[in-house]
């Protein structure tokens, strides 16, 4: 039995401890956060320095709920006492961050909380894009059209600042959809964007739209993310291939061909978190602690990552919105 921890018990907290307490090998053991109700929301012991929690509850792994900034240097602290990291995304803001979590998983199993990999129709489409039945990929397309007004931002102390987020749309609502995407590209040659913010201008220091182009030799992909539309609608992800189109729209997958299209529903579990997160959470963690069990390497480890990473970290560097003085 692994014994869990988690640290930040706001939001998607509620989604680990929810996972952490229906699978058979985790239980989850302690809790930490600054504010001393929330550490005490799961019923576990209950700590508001994580540091103690690190030394005091002899954990195996502990869970990264924070916000962005923290992700690195919580990371760092639990693989120095041997504890293995669950890290919610992104697992860093910036190269120097990044390549502290990458230190981290030289010493403990480190997983990143890409959870949409484990959604059934990604996994088909890359099925199908290894199999090669429907041919070679030709190009990508995805939308993220979600919104967050002023309201969000301001019930948080460390959404939309730079020094805490990171950025905005891309960095936390459109990451997992990047992810994906080159998931089935592979590591681009060209990467160009643009940024701006249009209806969170004097609210928040970061983008709230950003626009991506990405290329693989004669492949595209084109990336549109926004918190300016009316409602979180389901993310759309198009997979153009030789023989058929294949279309993404949150549990639906649509598959084109010579004319003909047939839709796919794929059920997924509705209590876990917002349908919008996708439902993938628990598989996700499940297989990290199977991995762990088994010494199998986990596909969100940080070098199955690194190519998100440096296609994020790059978009930033060219486009992000300048900062305010
Ligand atoms: N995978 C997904 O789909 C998904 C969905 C939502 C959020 N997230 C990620 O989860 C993380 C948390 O997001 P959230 O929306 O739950 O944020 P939140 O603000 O609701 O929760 C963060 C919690 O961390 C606590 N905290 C801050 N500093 C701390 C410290 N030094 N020690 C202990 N606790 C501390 C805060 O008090 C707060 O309770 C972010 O990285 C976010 O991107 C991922």
């Amino acid at each position: 039995m692994f014994r869990v921890g988690i640290i930040g018990c706001g939001g998607i907290s509620a989604v680990h401890a929810q996972v952490l307490t229906s699978l058979d090998n985790t239980k989850l053991t302690a809790c930490a956060d600054v504010i001393p109700e929330r550490a005490r929301r799961y019923g576990c012991a209950a700590y508001t320095d994580y540091l103690q929690m690190l030394d005091q509850e002899k954990l195996d792994a502990v869970h990264l709920c924070t916000p962005h900034y923290l992700h690195p240097v919580m990371a760092a602290e639990a693989a120095r006492r041997g504890i293995a990291v669950f890290t919610e995304k992104p697992p860093a803001i910036d190269a120097e961050g990044w390549e502290q979590v990458k230190q981290a998983a030289k010493r403990v199993p480190v997983g990143v909380c890409f959870q949409n990999r484990y959604h059934p129709h990604i996994r088909t489409c890359k099925r199908y894009l290894a199999d090669g039945i429907y041919g070679k990929l030709c190009g990508v397309r995805a939308f993220v059209t979600w919104n967050r007004g002023k309201a969000y931002y301001t019930s948080s102390d460390w959404k939309g600042k730079w020094a805490t987020e990171g950025g905005g749309a891309l960095i936390n609502q459109a990451i997992h959809t990047l992810d994906l995407m080159l998931g089935f590209l592979g590591e681009p040659e060209q990467v160009s964007a643009s940024m701006g913010n249009h209806h969170l201008q004097g609210c928040v220091e970061v983008e709230d739209t950003a626009e991506i182009y990405l290329k693989k030799g004669e492949i595209p992909a084109l990336l549109y993310a926004s918190t300016a539309y009316s409602q979180d609608a389901p993310v759309i992800i198009e997979l153009h291939l030789e023989k058929a189109v294949i279309r993404l729209e949150g549990d639906l997958m649509t598959l084109i061909e010579d004319g003909k299209r047939q839709e796919i529903v794929c059920q997924t579990d509705p209590t876990l978190g917002r349908s919008y997160w996708g439902a993938g959470h628990k598989a996700c963690i499940a297989d990290f602690y199977r991995c762990i069990t088994e010494g199998q390497p986990f596909d969100n480890r940080p070098d199955a990552c690194e190519t998100t990473m440096n296609v994020l970290l790059d978009v930033y560097r060219q486009a992000g919105v300048p900062k305010e003085t």
